[in-house]
């Protein structure tokens, strides 16, 4: 019977993951864990620190658990704040969660990776699965060497454990916190409040996207796909669509023409500058027949109206 406990919960793909997983298998059947308990947390919680190893054993064992999606992480740019906490946080974490799933003979655990695994070396255009890798951030390295963790552990104790490099997402739900690609998820947030957005990306900064429903899409299907067809045990390129500040601001007047943007790049513009432009994911697409829904108008009609929707209740 599939009992699945996911870390990083309360986070910006947690929230919506655990959502859709709690609606696939029953929501007794999934334990939501974060650092933090919120005012008002609906369904089955406990409060987990990721680097609390045993308390993630007694978890597994006190419910049954037989997944693990571990989520919980700290992303691109508030990882260059604080290097070393990063790096303890993202690396013993995946190793704790890695220890358990072999110990405790779990089916599967998803790790999520992240096209931050490249670096300026990469091939920026259409990045394909295997190249230079050489990422600059350390949230970068901490995947890269994380997906080499994951592979080492399938190789050579067999855990099922499965993988994405995801490219920025974008979701109404949740929000996302430290990351790089989070602009474009405050653009829409600030479009609707009638501000001007100041971007801390480059106009002409292209960035690989996803729209949340289809990262979940991807994840579930990752998830459910025969053992078999999971060629890629380090982590698999998946993309959707690309764009600039620019386009996405464009997007935006379509539909609310008194929108303004201006731009003033910090250091996020760089970490972004040693990212691809956008993704090849020929893998994903054979092996376990990934394809996206939606593009960026789409997206923004979504956005907005979602966003407009919650702030009117
Ligand atoms: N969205 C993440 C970030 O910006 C990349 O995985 O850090």
């Amino acid at each position: 019977m599939t009992k699945i406990l996911v870390t990083g919960a309360n986070g910006q793909l947690g929230t919506e993951l655990t959502e859709a997983l709690r609606e696939k298998y029953g929501a007794e059947r999934v334990l939501a864990t974060d650092i933090r308990k919120l005012e008002g947390q609906e369904g089955l919680f406990e409060v987990l620190d990721v680097m609390d190893a045993e308390r993630m054993l007694a978890l597994v064992k006190d419910y049954g658990i037989t997944q693990i999606y571990h989520l919980a992480a700290m992303l691109s740019a508030r990882g260059e704040q604080n290097p070393e906490l990063a790096w303890d946080l993202n690396m013993n974490s995946l190793l704790n969660v890695l220890n358990i799933a072999r110990s405790e003979k779990l089916d599967k655990v998803y790790w999520p990776s992240s096209i931050a695994v490249f670096g300026p070396q990469s091939p920026k255009k259409d990045t394909p699965q295997h190249t230079i890798m050489e990422p600059n951030t350390i949230y970068g390295i901490s995947k890269l060497a994380g997906e080499r963790w994951c592979e080492y552990y399938h190789d050579k104790y067999g855990v099922d454990v499965r993988s994405l490099r995801y490219p920025g997402l974008i979701g109404y739900k949740s929000t996302p916190g430290g990351g790089t690609t989070d602009y474009a998820v405050s653009i829409y947030h600030d479009a609707l409040a009638g501000d001007n957005f100041t971007c801390f990306l480059d106009k002409h900064t292209y960035l690989p996207m996803m729209f949340m429903s289809d990262a979940i899409q991807a994840t579930i299907q990752l998830m459910e796909a025969p053992r078999e067809a999971i060629k890629v045990r380090s982590s698999y390129n998946v993309s959707a669509m690309s764009f600039s500040p620019e386009e996405v601001a464009a997007s935006i007047k379509k539909h609310i023409p008194d929108f303004k943007i201006d731009y003033a790049p910090d250091f996020r513009e760089k970490i972004a500058q040693g990212w691809p432009d956008s993704i090849d994911d020929q893998a994903a697409r054979s092996d376990w027949a990934w394809k996206e829904s939606v593009q960026l108008e789409d997206m923004t009609e979504i956005m907005l109206r979602e966003i407009k929707l919650m702030q009117t209740i």
